[in-house]
């Protein structure tokens, strides 16, 4: 097993106040309660109400995180967000972060990987911490989707939901920490999730608004299933890289996207449900903010302790995906 070089010392999330359930949909959308809890697992996701923003959430996800770490924002070398959806196009969220926190002493960068964002947002801390370039660094995966999501769209509308969560990376105590690490793209499948306006392809027009296209057009079936092969080579080489055998993990916490997806993914790696964390029946798919809330859960749950060995593994948009196994 190597020896691991960074460590996650605190973590902490954030969710709009607002609950929105699947009866909620029932009254805009040509949906049910039992066709979106059969397909999806989800049962209600949160949503950010008119004028709240995405970096008060994150605000107070990484106060929790550097709280739980005890660190200062004075403290923070780096900050990292991975979002595809943040408050401005320019500057970094990253950097609006930065100036709520008043982490005056750090480097701040956006990253783009959608819902894998967190798990490369985490690999990116782990190497600069590697090579000295930082010892504190706050990763945050933190998004508003309803701001890119098309509440007319009945297959996409009821997947997606608002939230944050922030983990401080510090140098790992020689035991606990990043045991293994696995990131890999395929950029020829973008068009199967993607926004098609608003960028330099479709810049912003009167008929890119009427067309809906500044919103997420997804197909879903197929990347339902590129989600499944994505999701079990990502967990296979994880495992592999951490030269431990399945067995010995004691919670899977995947992007949560499906509960299908979730399943699919569990059975190929032989680790049983009871050994699966899920939280997209509460928060819907909130990319990359997804797996920090399903820790944060399986942490107040009692399902991560001290020294459990944890395997994340995240898949989206791009496509993206990644893994890693860390001792808690
Ligand atoms: N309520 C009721 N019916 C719906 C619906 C909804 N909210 N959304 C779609 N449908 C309908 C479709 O129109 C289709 O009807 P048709 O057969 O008359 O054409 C039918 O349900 C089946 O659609 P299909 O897309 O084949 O369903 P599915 O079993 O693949 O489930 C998803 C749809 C979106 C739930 C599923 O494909 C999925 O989860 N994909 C991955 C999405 C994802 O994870 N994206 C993010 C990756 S990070």
């Amino acid at each position: 097993m190597q020896r691991p070089v960074a460590q996650i010392d605190g973590l902490g999330i954030a969710v709009p106040d607002r609950v929105v359930t699947n009866a909620d949909f029932e009254k805009t959308l040509d949906t049910t309660d039992q066709w979106i809890v059969e397909r999806t697992g989800i049962r209600e996701r949160r949503i950010a109400a008119p004028g709240e923003m995405l970096t008060p959430l994150a605000v107070a996800a990484s106060e929790r995180a550097m709280a739980q770490a005890g660190v200062t924002a004075a403290d923070l070398d780096v900050i990292i967000v991975a979002t595809v959806s943040g408050d401005r196009r320019m500057p970094s969220q990253a950097c609006d972060l930065q100036a709520a926190l008043g982490a005056a002493n750090a480097a701040a960068f956006d990253l783009g990987a959608a819902c894998s964002g967190f798990v490369y947002g985490v690999s990116v801390a782990e190497g600069m911490i590697a090579t000295g370039q930082g010892r504190t660094i706050l990763v945050v995966g933190a998004e508003r989707l309803s701001t890119i999501t098309d509440f007319e769209d009945r297959s996409t509308a009821i997947l997606f939901g608002d939230g944050a969560g922030a983990a401080i990376l510090r140098p790992s105590d020689g035991r606990r920490g990043i045991l293994s690490m696995f990131l890999k793209s395929d950029g020829r499948l973008a068009p199967l999730l993607h926004i098609p306006g608003g960028g330099n392809l479709e810049p912003p027009s009167e008929q890119m608004i009427r067309d809906r296209r500044q919103f997420m057009k997804m197909a879903g079936r197929e990347v339902f299933k590129a989600a499944v092969l994505a999701m079990a080579e990502a967990t296979d080489e994880a495992i592999r890289r951490a030269g431990i055998s399945p067995d010995d993990i004691d919670l899977l916490v995947p992007h949560q996207a499906n509960v299908r997806i979730i399943e699919a993914t569990a059975k190929h790696a032989e680790i049983p449900m009871s050994k699966v964390m899920v939280s997209v029946d509460r928060y819907g798919n909130t990319s990359s903010a997804s797996i920090p809330l399903a820790i944060d859960q399986a942490v107040a749950e009692g399902r991560i302790r001290r020294d459990s060995l944890v395997l994340l593994v995240a898949f989206g948009a791009g496509f993206t995906w990644g893994s890693m196994v860390v001792r808690w």
